[in-house]
């Protein structure tokens, strides 16, 4: 039955019975009965098209609430919230962070134990801070079968998962969503940010946007990017194809891009030193029957900054390879 049809059935109720008796007798809400009435008075049955905008706009107020409207007005999951800029400031010129990308906490291809091994790695070298270029999280494809390639299965399950893991880190962490951490925004228009909740429930995390988001370092600028384009054959098309979009004038000082799974360092791509970041997910049947290889593994970098340039990049490549059962 159609939600206009049984809204209908509702308003013909309530003629005879009243609000009260309509909203007992077919076992809902008194609001819904409301609606209903709202409804069958705003002339149903018309095809939108074909009324004036006006006509539409009192369809409108006379079928929802003021509230109803502004929950529609306010749907989180229309509303992009793309990069944001964050500063962090250091004495002397050299610095140090962990770039961890694509962690899938949640899929069973990902090893929780290797990433908190990566993170401690991280802690022991003198990591000052951990960027996170997407795909915290495996989500929810809904996608046939997805659900049996799952360690931990929905938003609070993957969420404490990734907490549990990064709170481990001994300073901050900063990160931006990825497609599939999106898919919990997206599918069914559920309208949540996982990598957001993360990020405010570690000690120390800042969210940066979904897909892109700035570091300032002494002000250079350090950029994260996830993206959901396909894979490449090429291993350095990508990285290449995203610094050559780059509008002039808005192009940091370094990227590190996730997504792709594949790791690479190219100094001075457009002037930008460009990292390729790696995963910690390791190859899927997915990703294996496309022939896609997974560059597993994690990168520590120190830059060396200078007037809010970086003069020295020392990229060091931990490979996971080999280590898993
Ligand atoms: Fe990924
Ligand atoms: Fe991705």
């Amino acid at each position: 039955m159609t939600t206009a049809k049984r809204l209908g059935e509702i308003a013909d109720k309530a003629r005879d019975l009243g609000v009260d008796g309509a909203a007992e007798k077919l076992g809902v809400a008194r609001e819904t009965v409301r609606r209903a009435v709202r409804y069958a008075k705003a002339e149903p049955g018309k095809p939108v098209d074909d009324q004036p905008r006006e006509k539409m706009l009192e369809r409108l107020a006379a079928a929802y609430s003021d509230a109803e409207i502004k929950a529609l007005l306010d749907d989180k999951s229309k509303h992009h919230d793309t990069h944001r800029r964050a500063t962090v400031d250091f004495s002397g010129e050299w610095y140090k962070f962990g770039a961890l990308s694509d962690m899938h906490i949640g899929s069973q291809y990902t090893h929780e134990d290797e990433v908190a091994a990566a993170i401690e790695d991280c802690n022991q070298e003198g990591c000052e801070m951990l960027l996170l270029p997407g795909d915290l999280t495996e989500g929810m494809s809904g996608r046939d079968g997805h659900l049996y390639e799952l360690t931990h299965a929905g938003y609070s399950a993957q969420r404490a998962a990734a907490v549990s893991v990064l709170k481990a880190f001994k300073g901050p962490v900063k990160a931006i969503s990825g497609n599939h951490d999106l898919w919990y925004m997206s599918k069914g228009d559920a309208g949540a940010r996982i990598v957001e909740d993360i990020c405010q429930m570690l000690p120390d995390g800042e969210y940066l946007g979904e897909h892109e988001g700035s570091v300032y370092l002494n002000g250079a600028r350090v950029d994260l990017w996830h993206g959901e384009d396909g894979a490449s054959y090429a291993l350095s098309y990508r990285i290449q194809k995203i610094i050559e979009s780059l509008e002039g004038g808005t192009k940091p000082n370094m990227l590190i891009a996730g997504h792709d799974h594949k790791a690479g360092y190219f100094p001075n791509l457009r002037n930008i030193q460009a990292i390729m970041a790696g995963c910690l997910e390791h190859q899927t049947p997915w990703m294996r029957r496309k022939k896609l290889s997974a560059f597993v593994g994690f990168w520590m970098i120190e830059i060396k900054v200078r007037d809010g340039q970086i003069i020295k990049v020392a990229p060091e490549w931990t490979s996971l390879y080999g280590a898993t059962k």
